[in-house]
């Protein structure tokens, strides 16, 4: 099922197009743009180098539909930075379904500790496997989260998942997205996994001057590298440390 249909950046008449984020080269190349960037099956994935505006359009997404930039569900208010939110979610055209999610939560891995402290303070740990997810190593919280929390007919937004995933967290990971996505969830997911990327059915955006680009998993560079990287390792690394 999907909530979230399209997205365009629409930008207001009062945004300052020079700076940040309109400066951002994927950004920059769909501002105006009438084709809006189409959500077309339950798992979206942005994926592109660093720097290339994937979590600057997924959290102004976020935050466009009411979630903490920060991370979190709706209800859940904090902050523990200074604001660096873009303005982007001003300026977003969000196209949505009729139908409404049961449940939303944007996740992302950098501050993924102070989500679990927001959590201990709402007293919500029943829902987490019972446990504080500051008892859990980083990966194991990750894991009760998505399998605790995460129900059907829910919207998440997840930013880099794989951050605290061993290779088994992250095919444990896919079988866990792949069971929601077929309970009616929808997810837009930023990620450097090429293995998050192999995900059934996805819809995929590479991100780079252009814009973000439908794609597919073989033709993703990340994708390439990794392939020839452990076809034969000492060989790369002898080429990539080789000076000429
Ligand atoms: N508050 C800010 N002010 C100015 N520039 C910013 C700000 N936040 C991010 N940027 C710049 O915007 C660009 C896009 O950043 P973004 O975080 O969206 O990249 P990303 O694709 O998520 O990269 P990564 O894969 O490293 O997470 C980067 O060049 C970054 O330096
Ligand atoms: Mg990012």
């Amino acid at each position: 099922m999907t909530f979230l249909k399209s997205v365009a950046v629409s930008p207001k008449p009062w945004a300052k197009l020079g700076e940040h984020p309109f400066d951002v080269a994927a950004i920059a190349a769909i501002v105006g743009s009438e084709a809006p960037l189409r959500f077309a099956s339950g798992m979206t994935i942005f994926v592109g180098d660093n720097g290339s505006g994937k979590s600057t359009l997924l959290e102004a997404l976020a935050v466009n539909l009411g979630m903490n930039a920060e991370g979190g569900t709706r209800g859940m208010q904090f902050a523990t930075r200074d604001d660096t939110t873009s303005a982007l979610h001003h300026h977003l055209r969000v196209s949505r379904s009729h139908h409404t999610p049961q449940d939303a939560f944007f996740l992302r891995a950098e501050s993924f500790f102070n989500v679990a402290t927001a959590i201990e303070d709402y007293r919500s740990e029943e829902f987490y496997g019972g446990r504080s997810l500051h008892e859990r190593s980083h990966g194991e919280s990750f894991i009760d989260l998505v399998v605790h929390r995460f129900a059907r007919r829910g919207l998440y937004l997840l930013d880099e998942p794989e951050a605290a995933l061993s290779v088994h967290g992250q095919l444990q990971l896919i079988v866990r997205l792949h069971d929601l996505v077929a309970e009616g969830c929808q997810f837009v997911m930023a990620t450097h996994s090429p293995l998050l990327m192999a995900f059934p059915g996805a819809t995929i955006y590479q991100f780079g001057a252009a814009g973000p680009r439908p794609t597919t998993w073989a033709d993703i560079d990340t994708v390439h590298i990794t392939t020839d990287f452990l076809d034969d390792p000492a060989g790369f690394l002898d080429e990539l440390l080789t000076d000429d």
